[in-house]
């Protein structure tokens, strides 16, 4: 049974008794509505270590949008089900006030590349998320942590705050994980209305065809997208998208 873990005491009870020096601990930090994207992540943790944790916890800090916070979907149950099947040991569930006894105060910033893409688009929403990583890597101590290469430019900010602050905690890319249609798994997914979600693959197959960026953002608009960005970086097209208020963001290697 995956337990539920609620306070940082209780979570602090548990590592010292049944895991520091003895077992290898995986983390996986999500926003919860999971699907098979972090799912694919839970799998990697339960093989790769003797213990996982899954974190849910939906970070105020990291959205610039206060009616994107607001419609941010919450599945507690089905979650805690998915969880349970594949193995995840504990779930840990803080509170804002858990995390953020500071008030904010105390914040990490990333100066460079965290303002490019989607820095330059939602602003203070990278120092959220390299803010919150690290309050939680530090809570829960693991060996390895696992992220998504959905989300390639936080994963490379989060790989590098880890060498630049000495974490002691291996940050592991895992590949980004795709609906039947080519649609990236993504919880804002199921905010599309139904014909968003079917126009929504095409965001998959327009980055995917090796046209010159100029051109792929014209294709892009005339389907009704409405271009963020649209850039290569490091032999990679990245993509930010909206279809009505949902935002898309997606990547593919050249
Ligand atoms: P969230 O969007 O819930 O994603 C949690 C993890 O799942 C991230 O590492 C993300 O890259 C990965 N993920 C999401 N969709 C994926 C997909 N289709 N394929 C592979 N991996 C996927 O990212 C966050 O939460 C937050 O910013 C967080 C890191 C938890 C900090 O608040």
């Amino acid at each position: 049974m995956a337990k539920v873990i609620e306070s940082i005491s209780e979570w602090n009870e548990i590592y010292n008794r049944e895991i520091k020096g003895k077992k290898s601990l995986g983390f996986v930090p999500t926003m919860g509505a999971l699907h098979k994207g972090h799912i694919s992540l839970i799998k990697r943790s339960v093989k790769e270590n003797d213990i996982t944790v899954c974190s849910i916890f939906v970070n105020p800090t990291q959205f610039n949008d206060k009616n994107d916070l607001k419609n941010y979907p919450i599945t507690l149950d089905a979650d805690s089900i998915l969880l349970e099947n594949e193995g995840c040991d504990y779930i840990f569930l803080p509170t804002k006030e858990m995390i953020y006894p500071d008030n904010y105060r105390y914040i990490v910033t990333e100066t460079t590349f965290s303002k490019t893409l989607c820095g330059a688009h939602r602003e203070g929403h990278f120092d959220g998320v390299l803010t919150v990583v690290l309050k939680l890597l530090n809570i829960v101590r693991c060996n390895n942590a696992y992220f998504g290469e959905k989300d390639w430019q936080q994963y490379n900010l989060i790989k590098d705050m880890a060498k630049a602050l000495f974490l002691d905690c291996n940050i592991i890319p895992c590949l980004l994980i795709r609906e039947p249609d080519g649609l990236a798994y993504s919880s804002r997914n199921t905010l599309l209305t139904p014909e968003n979600r079917l126009k929504a693959p095409q965001l998959y197959r327009v980055i995917s065809s090796n046209k010159p960026l100029d051109v792929m953002k014209e294709d892009l608009r005339n389907l009704g997208f409405r271009v963020d960005y649209l850039e290569e970086v490091e032999g990679r097209i990245l993509v930010a998208a909206y279809l009505g208020n949902v935002r898309l963001i997606d990547n593919v290697q050249r």
